[in-house]
């Protein structure tokens, strides 16, 4: 784990999320009915690719309190966190490649610098309005900020992908699960 991660983290406890008001929204789900309904699927006979999200998303959230009254729009909140805090993670390890020569190579270092010199900040940038807006605002300006992180994230992962090998690149993957994850649960809320 990074340093940054326990920045992040007072960051998140010293916030309370009040109850949403959007459209269709789904509201005071338990944590296993969340993550069924927003990965569509149930644990034991779903194919895998399903389960491996459900799997994650119980992960996520499962240090919830219980002591909001609008949990679901507290899980949403609390996915977009979390890619947030992944997404710091793994630019803090990319910066480390880049820092020292002799960890990563040219071919290396110009994905490196892609990744944290530009996709990554906007991906960051895009989670953060989303956070910063959930759970009151769902509207597609919300939507749009999800997909951008995806987009983003995606994007970085191409790239690292090419490379003959990369330890980044399984967090790139697990970054873009995670993305993936966050806006499942903004949808559940009624973000589109
Ligand atoms: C990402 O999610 C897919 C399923 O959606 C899963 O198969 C894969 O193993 C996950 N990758 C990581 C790195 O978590
Ligand atoms: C959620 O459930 C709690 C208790 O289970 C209840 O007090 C609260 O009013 C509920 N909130 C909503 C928005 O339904």
């Amino acid at each position: 784990m990074s340093l940054l991660v326990p920045i992040v983290v007072a960051l998140a406890l010293g916030f309370t999320v009040v109850a949403g008001g959007c459209p269709g929204a789904h509201r005071n789900m338990t944590i296993e009915a969340a993550c069924r309904e927003a990965c569509g699927a149930a644990p034991a006979p779903a194919p895998a690719p399903a389960r491996a999200m459900y799997q994650l998303c119980i992960d996520s959230l499962r240090d919830d309190d219980g002591s909001v009254d609008d949990k679901t729009g507290e899980y949403a909140y609390r996915a977009a966190w979390r890619a947030l805090w992944a997404y710091l993670d793994t630019m803090g390890r990319a910066w480390h490649f880049l820092r020292n020569a002799e960890l990563a190579a040219g071919e290396e270092k110009a994905a490196y610098a892609f990744c944290v010199g530009g996709r990554y900040q906007d991906a960051e940038a895009a989670m953060d309005k989303v956070q910063s807006r959930l759970p009151e605002h769902c509207g597609p300006d919300t939507g749009g900020e999800y997909k951008r992180a995806l987009r983003d994230v995606a994007a970085c992962r191409d790239r690292v992908a090419k490379l003959p090998s990369s330890p980044l690149l399984a967090m790139v993957e697990a970054d873009y699960n995670r993305t993936i994850l966050a806006y499942l649960l903004g949808k559940l809320i009624g973000v589109n």
